[in-house]
């Protein structure tokens, strides 16, 4: 479909058939190269195409092992540029460390500004990133950064599904606009839950705002980490007389507890995207469906290297 030999496609380790798949749709073979780890469990990543000259995507998700995934990145994009590849694009489907991207009390990091730090000065020229956790994550780097939502892919199948009767909800107040916007695609009512986090893993749901009885609820947010923040939205609309609950997230991160959370939880189906592939043990869970977000990121990478809008994107019904 579009084949250039100035384009280049790599893929970290974290997530291979999300980066064959953005490759497949651009009509072009995966960019050569070997990782390799050292007797010390020091890292090599040997690029084997000539890249000189070339507009150069890694594609590398900085899921767990987050560290591994975040230095294999660091190390390919270092490659890269001493291989005089002409401009380096992090495509990077989940950015881990993004959830700490304030001092909010004293002596705590900022691992979103770090990390932005550390890719920049590796050799990125510009980022893709799907939903950064918050918007102004963008403002971390100093170098472009396309910032894209899994929204697109799943309001579409939403939308598909033509839920009856539907209330959106917000399992928090920080996601409010989101879930706005999906009402508004949706055609759908809208709720919130005041959510007060107890510990990293603990939520303890406070007030509903808005009322969901009757109805089928759809809550969205970007993602689910422990799922303590879902499942308690979930128990609380349920008793609030919602009928089907549906979860639209975009990075499934599944951190212990989630699974057994959500294998509990009063949610029918949960929806989530490839930006993290999903673990054997998540496949085991029926309920949780996966979207790929393979075309949205072909697409963004072949407008890049054209130098075409990226935001025209956001108007398309293309995925
Ligand atoms: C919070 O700001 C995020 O949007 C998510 O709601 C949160 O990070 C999910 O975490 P967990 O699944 O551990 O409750």
């Amino acid at each position: 479909m579009f084949l250039n030999d100035n384009l280049k496609i790599f893929s970290g380790s974290s997530n291979p058939s999300l980066a064959i798949e953005v490759c497949k749709y651009l009509g072009l073979p995966i960019g050569g190269s070997k990782i390799s780890t050292f007797p010390d469990g020091e890292k090599l990543i040997r690029i084997e195409d000539d890249v000189r000259g070339r507009d150069c995507f890694v594609v590398q998700s900085t899921c767990r092992p987050q560290d591994e995934h975040l230095m294999e990145l660091l190390i390919y994009l270092d490659c890269l540029r001493r291989a005089s590849a002409k401009r380096i694009t992090a495509v990077m489907p989940y950015f881990g460390y993004a959830r700490q991207d304030r001092k909010d009390e004293g002596r705590v990091p900022i691992t979103a500004k770090l990390v932005a730090n550390l890719i920049t000065t590796a050799g990125a020229d510009r980022v893709l990133a799907i939903d950064l956790h918050a918007h102004q994550l963008q403002g971390f780097f100093d170098i472009p950064v396309d910032h894209l939502t899994g929204e697109l892919v799943l309001s579409r199948y939403f939308r598909d599904k033509k839920i009856p009767d539907l209330s959106v909800v917000s399992p928090d107040v920080g996601n409010l606009k989101t879930a706005a916007r999906y009402a508004g695609h949706l055609n759908g009512d809208l709720a919130i839950v005041h959510k007060k986090r107890i510990s990293g893993s603990q939520v303890q749901a406070g007030e509903l705002i808005g009322s969901v009885e009757g109805c089928n609820v759809l809550m969205c947010d970007d993602i689910i980490a422990t799922a303590g923040t879902i499942c308690t939205a979930a128990e609380l609309v349920k008793e609030r007389g919602a009928k089907k609950v549906y979860v639209g997230v975009t990075h499934g991160v599944f951190a212990p507890p989630a699974l057994e959370r959500l294998a509990k939880a009063p949610i029918d189906e949960i929806v989530v995207t490839n930006t993290i592939p999903l673990t054997e043990e998540a496949k085991q869970i029926k309920k949780i469906k996966v979207l790929s977000v393979a075309v949205m990121l072909g697409e963004a990478i072949k407008r890049i290297h054209r130098d075409e809008s990226i935001s025209a994107l956001f108007g398309q019904e293309a995925y």
